[in-house]
């Protein structure tokens, strides 16, 4: 069985792909890599001792990917390939909607004149409304969106499962992802981001290894139990193992269906960084200031659907996630840059 994982070049999609060509199947990505780097797919491959098939380009290129579904037999597509940096989908709109809805439009155009509609999409719980009560679960509301990023997935969803109201042939899985940390247990793969991190764990680690001199803690008067803002931070190895299972769900399953992608448990800031120095014996200098326009104090899932239909959960613990954070970045303090 042949999956076509398109952005399988970046974070998630790379440690996809390695559980991907584990379980036996086959790997096609396309990526135009305008948030990674092709070293990725590289380990992928010596990691795993299996190569996969890549394509350098846009999923918005129709005769790209017409090309790529004509000269491959593609059994199901797992979709991850977008922009993601909420602060620049605030500044510049456009792109993002650009980016991230019409890579989806063209990418579904092709598949259905191709006749292969099984597709997994990389969503996020950025779509739940603010002002929900905790855990969140998959019914939980909607919309409302904070910024221009969440409303592309959120459109997405709307767009997808209205493609499968209107045909049943479609096999449509939302994947509504937490907060993925931590990278390959080698080291040899991970999270490489560009400029100065967004997200909280890559912050810290590139403190650790000295690359920033500390982190900034957003807020310690949220209603939480140390007033620092909690997460359902998500071990990426699990969160690639998550798609595995889609895949055979969607193999099984018609319709559109919807899941959290998290633990169900969440930790603040201050239990991050803690955890973090515990696990690796490092320094993490961090001082407290404002609260970051746009958080909210709590986010975690209810992960119970995920784990009856798809029969998949979570397994690594938050000491897996700092321990695997820190062995990325410290075996390869520039990312794949270097
Ligand atoms: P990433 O930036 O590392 O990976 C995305 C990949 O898609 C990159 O390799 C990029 O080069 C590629 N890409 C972007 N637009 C493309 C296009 N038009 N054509 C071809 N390739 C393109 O991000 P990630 O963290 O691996 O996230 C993967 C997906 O999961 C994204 O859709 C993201 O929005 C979603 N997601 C991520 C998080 C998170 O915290 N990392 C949380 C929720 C959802
Ligand atoms: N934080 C800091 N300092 C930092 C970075 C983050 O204190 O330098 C705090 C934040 O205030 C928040 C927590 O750490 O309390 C986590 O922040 P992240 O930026 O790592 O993650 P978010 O939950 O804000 O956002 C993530 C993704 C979004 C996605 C959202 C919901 O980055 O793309 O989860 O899925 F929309």
């Amino acid at each position: 069985m042949n999956v076509l994982v398109t952005g399988g070049a970046g974070y998630i999609g790379s440690h996809t792909c390695v559980e991907l060509l584990e379980g036996g199947y086959g790997v096609v990505v396309v990526d135009n890599l305008c948030n990674s780097n092709p070293e990725s797919l590289k380990r992928v491959q010596e990691l795993t001792g299996k190569s996969l098939k890549f394509y350098e380009g846009d999923v918005r290129d129709e005769a790209l990917l017409r090309k790529i579904f004509a000269e491959n037999k593609i059994d199901c597509v797992i979709h991850f390939a977008g922009l993601k940096a909420v602060g620049e989908s605030v500044a510049i709109p456009w792109k993002y909607y650009d980016n991230n809805l019409n890579s989806t439009l063209v990418l579904t155009k092709v598949m259905e004149e191709v006749g292969m509609k099984n597709i997994i999409f990389s969503s996020s719980a950025t779509v739940y409304t603010a002002d929900n009560e905790m855990p969140l679960r998959e019914n939980s509301r909607t919309g409302n969106c904070t910024n221009p990023y969440g409303w592309t997935k959120y459109m997405t969803e709307q767009i997808l499962s209205g493609m499968a109201n209107a045909d049943k042939e479609w096999g449509i899985v939302l994947l509504r992802y937490f907060n993925p940390i931590g990278a390959h247990a080698s080291g040899c793969i991970g999270e490489d981001p560009r400029g100065i991190p967004n997200n909280l764990m890559p912050y810290i680690t590139q403190v650790a290894v000295g690359r920033r001199e500390k982190l900034s803690v957003y807020g310690n008067d949220y209603d939480t139990h140390d007033g620092t803002g909690v997460r359902d931070y998500i071990h990426v190895v699990d969160l690639a193992k998550g798609h595995v299972a889609a895949v055979k769900y969607v193999a099984a399953n018609k319709g559109c269906e919807v899941f959290n992608l998290g633990t169900g448990t969440g930790y603040s800031v201050l239990d991050m960084v803690n955890s973090f120095v515990s696990a690796n014996g490092v320094e993490v200098p961090y001082v407290i200031t404002e609260r970051r326009p746009g958080d909210i104090g709590t986010c975690y899932a209810d992960p119970a659907k995920s784990a009856e239909k798809l029969g998949w959960k979570a397994e690594k613990t938050l000491d897996d996630m700092c321990r695997d954070s820190w062995n990325w970045q410290k075996s390869n303090p520039m990312g794949y840059g270097e």
